[in-house]
């Protein structure tokens, strides 16, 4: 069998069509610009490639957005106090830090000097915790834009069987805390595997759904993949540069061999990638909605 695609250029296409909607009714209902704020701390190209795109998309949206770019070698006190003034800040109703951070600035630090309210990353400890217990305001990004593909390519998640490879707190953790609770596109039953799982494979494909972010190109084979599974592929692996300049990526799962045996696949780029950034916008339209007393739809 040749699985489907999960065509996530396509899907967040249609969510961000649905943002800039909310976006203009927030303005034209409420006097509310959303107001997004991302700050770069050095030169990573992978984060600037990023938060270019993050700009790029909230000016389609219609927010007011600000890249803020900070030297490398900016001291943690600053940072913490540039991250104040944005929380004070009645403009700017979403705080995005791009991680990883220089090794003498303390991430955990920072992360907690963002205002819950503004923490459309979903970071924040308050945030993690409300996740946790079913009460989440912002999931994060990437897990949510997962979420999403399952639920808008109808993939029933009640019940499911779903095992993800990874434990990061960005990724692996928090798909896992949204796939477990009992609410709409979740309800399903989790394993999560890491580097010290023993017996990988016998978790993998028992999946029905099959999430992998384990930071290894072709980290999953197709031997390691259920006849039929959906398969999710959030690895970001650059392993070149194409003609055009253009840095060459991978996933994580071995695509052109899996495709065959799953019953659905997300590719890479194209799949999760574009999810990401389309979460970060749909927080802060919610971000915006809250701070000015209007429900999110
Ligand atoms: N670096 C890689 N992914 C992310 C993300 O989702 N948010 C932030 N702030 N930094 C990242």
């Amino acid at each position: 069998m040749t699985a489907k695609l999960i065509n996530g250029n396509e899907i967040a296409r249609q969510i961000r069509e649905e943002l800039k909607q909310e976006t203009a009714h927030l303005k034209s209902g409420h006097n509310v610009v959303p107001g997004l704020v991302t700050i770069l701390v050095g030169q990573n190209p992978a984060s600037i490639s990023y938060v270019t795109a993050k700009q790029k998309i909230s000016k389609e949206l219609g927010f007011y957005s600000v890249q803020d770019n900070q030297p490398e070698n900016i001291s943690e006190g600053e940072l913490l106090a540039l991250i104040e003034k944005y929380n004070k800040d009645p403009q700017i109703h979403g705080i995005l830090v791009q991680l990883p951070l220089p090794k003498h600035i303390h991430e955990t630090n920072v992360l907690l000097a963002i205002d819950p309210r503004k923490d459309v990353d979903g970071f924040h400890p308050i945030n993690v915790g409300k996740l946790m217990i079913g009460e989440a305001d912002y999931l994060p990004c990437t897990p949510a834009g997962i979420q999403q593909l399952l639920i808008r390519t109808g993939v029933e998640t009640s019940g499911a069987e779903v095992v993800v490879v990874g434990r990061s707190n960005i990724v692996g953790k928090p798909i896992a805390n949204i796939l477990l609770q009992k609410q709409k596109g979740a309800n399903a039953t989790v394993t999560i595997c890491h580097t010290g799982s023993k017996n990988m494979e016998f978790h993998t494909k028992r999946a029905d759904i099959l999430i992998v972010a384990a930071g290894k190109p072709k980290a999953i084979t197709a031997d390691m993949v259920k006849e039929g599974a959906v398969v999710i592929d959030v690895g970001v692996n650059r392993i070149g540069v194409t003609p055009e300049g253009k840095a060459k990526l991978c996933g994580d799962v071995d695509f052109e061999n899996v495709k065959e045996k799953a019953g659905a696949i997300t590719p890479v780029p194209g799949g999760v990638g574009p999810m990401t950034i389309t979460m970060l916008m749909m927080n802060t339209v919610k971000a915006a909605g809250i701070a000015a007393g209007v429900k999110h739809t």
